[in-house]
């Protein structure tokens, strides 16, 4: 049992493997937090401590007891206005004008594993997965809060989201209706963001909490490349190895806001859930609004700790099991074509490829409507026989008759200005009447809040796949949206467009999904710019950013690793000097970084010399070798963050513990330099590894507390890949 409600003490205790979290209505029924962190069998109220703290008021019924204060207790859901200075968690404006929520228990129950979140993405159950449900409600306004709490026992992980109910016999507006809401009583967090821009995303940055509210988010209507819908908060000494840390993690792919904020007494509040600007949400009588979830996790492990918790849910329980399975290894015709392309070109690629070992061909932009630059055509999903010289169904015919795999790429939510969809239903894009609109590399949004913009771009894409034989589409979503005015609702429901226009989009992929259970959607947003949880429930991987340098492709990965599983990383060998830096790194390198993700290429396989295409079928041959290592093994940050400037270095340990990848990259090579010693992590101690290649053998004991030296790699930007497995495994 990981949830138990005490009868006799009023506690609600949720218990993973290794971790318990707790609340418990007080006397005046307001929901307090007790404890979330490390296990302990304790019942943890004791905690919860009161003084009298001027400026902190008392709720009416507490007027003579002046410890007693909102703005000092530890909460589970805070509500605005009723003396709770900090942060809110959810805010309302009632028929009357008035913007107060005060919260307070109405009651409890348990659920046997969890149901589905209607609409979007969500946390699919296991079989140990057990459901509290703790309602709240405000009889002034009428609101009704449900706060959900899904545990995963095994994984260490806390799943939350709120269902808010319009109980009153009037109109209410939400304006702020957060996921989660978490208080610590005490403590001094470092927070870790991951913010970015295009071709460089997720980036980590630490830093330490300071007094008053630090907050990280988009407003960009996509979890955006700015600003990825994860934070960490961690002990200040933690490590990778070591120290407290906890992590809030959204599955979902539109407007976010994390807040973090320090109160007057040292007292710490996390609140993650849609960005409140501009969203403002009508709800009538009777009817309900769900918010999306937020994944919560601690480890005591450090970061690698907590980086693996999360890899883990993802992969078991937000990815779709069918695609567990190896996936194929890719060609993808962008950087080797870019729009200049016709059929015989991408046969030869597609040959080329499948010399080198290759599995899928993957043709790109262009393919469609008039599209020869990126000026027109989005949203005429139409192919575009001149171009091609021959018809889908042929040129998709002819990459199977070699043995491959064939996908497409769609950017299915935009719209040009020059295209026939635009010129038919200019009310379809999202603008703002009597305004022009805002461009970006020259398309719009389509208005995907409306039903019939979302069934038209269905049945546009139905067309596509029902005539070729199309086994992958790469999911695009190449700008910013603005104007968020939809054409279809009236002027006080605007505030709903940009949850509307994901709520359009994940009824899309829904939709597809069910028609072509085997088609695997890869996401993508002008490189990782909608890389979240959310998309994750859809695509099993999202190609990682537009940068394919894989010496920037070190940090961008690395940034990713925090949060998500080395399989959803799409990844690829580019050409080299690289298109987006002109840096010049050797193929190995190419190779070693892009195996470390779900591994392709992206270049024009004719330009490469023979002992090339040696190097990439060996690698292709290598990859196949330790595709379940890469895909379903354990990961490790080997170096830690800002610590070494000199190589990055990393590892991936089966989970029997039997066999270890290990890659190292030199990035600064330097006179007299000290040797690259590396600790090896998750091995068996008393286990023996041979090094492939070799007949040296040494103990995971050794391996892990000794280390060993990598100095093979000698000139910048040179990589170095050990393969160590258990003796016995070998027999
Ligand atoms: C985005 C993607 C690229 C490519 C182009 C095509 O930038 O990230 O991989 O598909 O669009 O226009």
């Amino acid at each position: 049992m990981s949830i138990q409600v005490n009868e006799r003490t009023g506690v609600f205790s949720l218990t993973t493997a290794h971790t318990l979290y707790q609340m418990k209505a007080d006397s005046s029924g307001v929901l307090l937090h007790l404890y979330y962190g490390q296990k302990t069998d304790e019942d943890m109220s004791y905690l919860v401590r009161t003084a009298d703290r001027g400026f902190s008021g008392n709720p009416y019924e507490m007027r003579n007891e002046r410890t007693y204060s909102l703005d000092q207790l530890p909460q589970e859901y805070s509500g605005s206005g009723v003396g709770d200075y900090r942060v809110s968690a959810v805010q309302v404006t009632g028929a009357n004008g008035s913007r107060s929520v005060d919260l307070r228990f109405a009651g409890v129950r348990t659920e046997k594993g969890r149901k589905a979140l209607p609409g979007m993405p969500f946390v699919r159950e296991s079989d140990e997965t057990e459901t509290l449900i703790v309602t709240l409600q405000d009889k002034v306004i009428g609101l009704e809060a449900e706060l959900r709490y899904h545990v995963f026992p095994s994984q260490d992980v806390i799943v939350r989201s709120v269902r808010l109910l319009n109980r009153s016999g009037q109109e209410m507006v939400i304006r702020k209706a957060a996921s989660a809401c978490l208080d610590f009583p005490f403590g001094e967090y470092d927070v870790l963001h991951f913010h970015g821009r295009h071709c460089m995303e997720r980036i980590p940055e630490r830093m330490p909490l300071p007094r008053g509210v630090v907050s990280f988010g988009s407003r960009r209507g996509m979890s955006s490349h700015h600003s990825n819908p994860f934070v960490i908060l961690c002990e200040r000494h933690a490590t990778e190895k070591s120290g407290e840390c906890y992590g809030a993690m959204m599955v979902y792919s539109g407007n976010h806001l994390e807040e973090m904020e320090v109160d007057q007494v040292g007292g710490v509040r996390l609140v993650s859930g849609i960005h409140p600007d501009g969203f403002a949400w009508t709800l009538a009588p009777g009817e309900a609004f769900e918010t999306p979830e937020v994944i919560l996790s601690f480890s005591a492990q450090g970061l690698n700790g907590l980086s693996r918790q999360y890899h883990d849910i993802l992969r078991q329980q937000v990815i779709a099991a069918r695609w567990r399975q190896p996936r194929p290894v890719l060609i993808n015709s962008w950087e080797a074509a870019y729009f200049d392309f016709d059929a015989e070109k991408i046969l030869n690629f597609a040959r080329a490829a499948r010399e080198m070992g290759m599995e899928m061909l993957v043709l790109d932009d262009g393919w469609f409507g008039k599209r020869d630059d990126d000026s027109s055509g989005l949203g005429d999903w139409v192919v575009n026989e001149r171009k091609l010289g021959c018809s889908m169904r042929e040129l998709s015919d002819r990459v199977h008759e070699m043995g491959m795999k064939f996908g497409l790429w769609f950017e299915p939510e935009m719209i040009s200005e020059d295209s026939d969809l635009y010129r038919a239903h200019p009310d379809w894009a999202l603008t703002d009447p009597d305004r022009k609109p805002v461009m970006s590399r020259n398309q719009m949004v389509l208005d995907m809040s409306r039903e019939d913009v979302v069934d038209y771009i269905y049945k546009a894409m139905c067309a596509v796949l029902d005539e070729a034989r199309i086994e992958y589409v790469k999911w695009d979503f190449n700008r910013s949206v603005a104007n968020v005015y939809s054409h279809a609702l009236p002027a006080n429901r605007q505030g709903e467009v940009a949850h509307r226009f994901m709520l359009g989009t994940y009824r899309l992929l829904e939709r597809l999904e069910a028609r072509y259970p085997d088609l695997m959607i890869e996401g993508c947003s002008g490189g990782g710019g909608r890389f979240d949880a959310g998309m994750l429930f859809y695509c099993p991987q999202i190609w990682c950013s537009d940068d394919t340098d894989a010496v920037e492709r070190l940090e961008i990965q690395r940034g990713t690793s925090y949060g998500y599983p080395v399989s959803a990383m799409g990844s690829h060998v580019s050409a080299s000097p690289n298109h987006q830096t002109g840096r010049i790194v050797s193929l190995n390198t190419r190779g070693i970084v892009a195996q470390s993700g779900t591994f392709g290429i992206e270049l024009n396989p004719e330009k490469l010399s023979e002992t090339e295409k040696d190097s990439i079928r060996e690698q292709v041959r290598a990859y196949h070798r330790y595709q379940e290592l890469i895909a379903d093994g354990t990961y490790y940050r080997l170096t830690e963050l800002d610590e070494n400037r000199d190589y990055v270095a990393w590892m991936i340990t089966s989970r029997d513990g039997s066999e270890a990848l290990v890659s190292l990259v030199m990035t600064h090579v330097r006179a007299n330099s000290p040797f690259p010693y590396i600790r090896l992590q998750g091995l068996l101690p008393g286990e023996t590894y041979q090094l492939e290649g070799t007949d040296r053998c040494f103990t995971g004991a050794a391996l892990m507390h000794g280390g060993v030296a990598v100095d093979q790699a000698r000139e910048d930007y040179e990589a170095v890949q050990l393969h160590f497995v258990s003796t016995r495994k070998k027999g």
